[in-house]
């Protein structure tokens, strides 16, 4: 299959999911009532419509018409707002707080909580980076690390900067990623900057064995038209399984987004009250210690 192409570079399926998550926020922007107001996501998803529709590819086509389904919408935004509001928490908590968006895609996060003092850095694959530059400009505040998370290297320009507060935003990343690597990136974190906050989202790794994988892959697949590659990998049972995997990591807190008294989430706010439902995919928050 051809290798999609935004604004002239190849990205691949799991790249390619970070602009159903900007076409999300812009959706939800220009909305009634809106959860998340990010004027700058519009102007980017506006910016590449044309290319996007010209398209070939199914999902950039349904992107480029705003088809995205209503509840994706919504829970993407709802999520966008809680992790702007966990950064706007921890900023007012901490000085001099660096943070890094992990998996950033092509959301301009920083744009939407800079307190005038922030150093923000957004990670992502080269390729994703490689786009984003040419959409956003990086400052002496908000600066890019194109690498995987898992080529441990870029972790020495934050290290040289000798940060006494320190968060690590993860929104819908790790699980594009296997276990070993995400247990191999958390202790690296850990060892490498001692003290350090992790907010990441996590996939319930039930749904990783037949037959929900299957329903989750054709939900991704065949109704997202993401491509072949955009497969969950990594789940677990629960928020508190990270503090098993070595002493000193410390579970703080989790979030649902079923929880939330949203007037958007309809009929699907009875969910909440089964345990199966509210707990398919949440966040939760870490000390490394
Ligand atoms: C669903 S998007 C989420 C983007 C953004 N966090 C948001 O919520 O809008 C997943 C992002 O994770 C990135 N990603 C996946 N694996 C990665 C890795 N090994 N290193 C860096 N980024 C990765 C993808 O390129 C993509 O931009």
């Amino acid at each position: 299959m051809e290798i999609p192409k935004l604004l002239n570079t190849e990205i691949s399926d799991v790249a390619a999911t970070s602009l159903l998550t900007l076409y999300c926020h812009a959706l939800e922007s220009q909305s009634k009532d809106t959860i998340l107001d990010d004027p700058l996501a519009v102007e980017i998803t506006d910016k590449l419509n044309p290319e996007l529709s010209q398209s070939d590819n199914k999902f950039y086509q349904s992107l480029a018409k705003g088809k995205v389904e209503k509840k994706l919408v919504v829970h993407i935004a709802m999520r966008a707002k809680r992790y702007d509001d966990y950064v706007r928490n921890f900023l007012e908590r901490s000085h001099h707080g660096i943070v890094v968006n992990i998996g950033c895609g092509l959301d301009p996060r920083f744009h939407r909580i800079d307190n005038g003092k922030v150093i923000f850095y957004d990670l992502d694959f080269p390729e994703v980076i490689a786009v984003k530059k040419k959409l956003l400009p990086e400052t002496d505040r908000y600066r890019f690390i194109p690498s995987s998370v898992l080529n441990y290297e870029w972790m020495e320009a934050i290290t040289q900067l000798n940060p006494d507060s320190l968060l690590f935003l993860a929104e819908g990343v790790l699980m594009y990623l296997q276990e070993e690597e995400v247990k191999s990136l958390v202790l690296k974190l850990q060892s490498t900057f001692p003290g350090c906050e992790l907010i990441a989202e996590f996939f319930k790794a039930a749904w990783l064995k037949q037959p929900l994988q299957g329903i989750m892959n054709r939900k991704l697949q065949r109704d997202l038209h993401l491509g072949n590659d955009a497969t969950f990998k990594f789940g677990i049972r629960d928020s508190k399984d990270l503090e098993g995997w070595n002493p000193g990591i410390e579970f703080l807190d989790d979030w649902f987004y079923l929880d939330e008294p949203e007037n958007k989430l309809g009929l699907l706010r009875v969910l909440k009250d089964i345990p199966f439902f509210r707990k398919i995919q949440w966040t939760a928050r870490y000390k490394l210690n």
